[in-house]
């Protein structure tokens, strides 16, 4: 049987994925928000997730399922899903403002396939989600959607994405995949698509749960380890010793985890932790430990402003006249991305003590920081500082050397430097790091 692709969210995860099955199979790709699809079929993608060159090189122009060719047709029109056997789903899975999951999309996306659904499809999830979630939130939606029965008419399968956003060595092509079906033979057939486009192959899971649990273990361990050195350095700052030197002397020994404090933000790490909380307190336990890591990692940005403060007070600066600068805005290095950054809890929390803020950022649309977050990025810094906030260590970041830092703050001036990536340009200035 031929394989006709539908994938069904062309963001950071389905794009990539779109393109990459689009060098084999015949794919559409489906995305709710028509600008998106405009600018994929003038072959742009603002995420930057993926190279311009690599999306031309596979679109087409029609419906390349009659053709039976290989190549990528982009879309809004959910009708164009239709005569699609194969569907992967890749959109958002988010909390809401009590950070419970938040499905609507999910199952938005469910019922858009389940219209286009016909006996003996496969539909595949690749959001992140608690165990269970494919087989006992969105089967019961396909089937309403599609009048068709779940396991005889069609089939389901969960595969787990694991891009990590700006990482050019470890890609969607030569990252291993984990795939799981609902039976042995739509195992099978999942991992068969999955291997034809893949360097390193796949991990068959046993079952879809052990799959979507893998998942959301991956960045809950990410998020527990991050939480641990974030409240070691709370502690040692107290001690008056530097977490990174910490780090780095520990690390000598062959067993020691590499993890580093920081701001956990994004759409991955700092989210999928309570969809497996959520699904635990469902069933009875609440789990203290991952709860833990989250108020701690979701504390850091108002603790750092807030040492920020102290510091600017114990200089005998009078706040009000401060002028402080936040360098760097996107939920991580080197990326557009500024979902869930918590860059902005350190911007929120010094506008309660009314210094005067301004933000810069070489990699973020200033203008969607302004729509999410009604924050203004400014193009350049202007004048000298009395505090410079190095909130990500984009690389330009990275490579400021002390004449660059005696261009942005006073003689003696702040420098808080989150990432400890400065601390050898820091002579002359009073330094603060995580
Ligand atoms: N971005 C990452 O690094 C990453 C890594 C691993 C896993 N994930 C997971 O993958 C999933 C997708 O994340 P993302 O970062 O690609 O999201 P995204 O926001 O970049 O993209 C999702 C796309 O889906 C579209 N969409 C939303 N609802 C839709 C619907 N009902 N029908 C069709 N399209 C719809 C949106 O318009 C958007 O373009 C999430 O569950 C996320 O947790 C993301």
């Amino acid at each position: 049987m031929n394989t006709y692709i539908a994938v069904i969210g062309l963001g950071y995860v389905g794009l990539p994925l779109a393109r990459l099955l689009a060098t084999r199979y015949p794919v559409v790709g489906f995305d709710l928000k028509q600008e998106r699809v405009q600018q994929l079929n003038q072959g742009v993608d603002i995420t930057q997730e993926l190279d311009n060159q690599l999306l031309r090189a596979v679109l087409v122009p029609e419906h390349p399922v009659p053709s039976g060719k290989p190549g990528l047709y982009c879309t809004s029109d959910p009708e164009a899903l239709k005569g699609c056997n194969f569907f992967i789903v890749a959109v958002p899975t988010p909390v809401d403002e009590h950070n419970h999951p938040n499905l609507k999309p999910l199952l938005g996306a469910s019922q858009t396939v389940g219209k286009a659904l016909s006996p003996g499809d496969v539909v595949v999830y690749e959001s992140t989600v608690y165990p269970g979630c494919t087989e006992e939130d969105c089967v019961p939606v396909l089937e309403e959607a599609s009048g068709l029965k779940f396991p005889q008419d069609f089939q389901v399968g969960y595969s787990p994405e694991r891009i990590n956003p700006g990482d050019r060595v470890h890609t969607l092509v030569n990252t291993v995949k984990i795939v799981s079906g609902c039976d042995q033979p739509t195992l099978e057939r999942v991992a068969a698509v999955y291997e034809s486009v893949l360097e390193n192959g796949v991990h068959r899971a046993p079952a879809i749960k052990v799959a979507e649990a893998a998942k959301i273990v991956e960045n809950t361990q990410r998020d527990i380890n991050i939480a641990l050195m974030n409240e070691l350095s709370i502690i040692f700052g107290r001690m008056g010793i530097n977490t990174f030197d910490v780090i780095r002397a520990a690390g000598t020994k062959w067993n020691f985890l590499s993890f580093h404090p920081g701001l956990v933000g994004g759409h991955c790490i700092g989210v999928d932790p309570y969809y497996l909380t959520y699904k635990a307190s469902q069933l009875g336990y609440h789990a203290q430990m991952i709860d833990a890591g989250r108020f701690v990692n979701d504390s850091m940005g108002g603790y750092i402003a807030k040492q920020t403060v102290k510091k600017l007070l114990a200089a005998g600066k009078n706040l009000h006249d401060s002028r402080v600068l936040v360098m760097g805005f996107t939920f991580k290095e080197n990326v557009s991305d500024i979902r869930n950054s918590k860059v902005a809890q350190i911007v929120q929390e010094l506008q309660t003590y009314h210094v005067g803020l301004e933000i810069v950022d070489p990699c973020c649309d200033p203008q969607e920081v302004m729509t999410e977050y009604g924050l203004q990025v400014s193009n350049a810094p202007t004048g000298l500082y009395d505090a410079v906030v190095v909130a990500v260590a984009h690389q330009p970041y990275r490579a400021l050397t002390r004449s660059d830092l005696q261009q942005l703050l006073v003689p003696g001036g702040l420098l808080v430097d989150i990432k400890g990536i400065l601390r050898e340009q820091s002579e002359g200035f009073t330094y603060w790091s995580l």
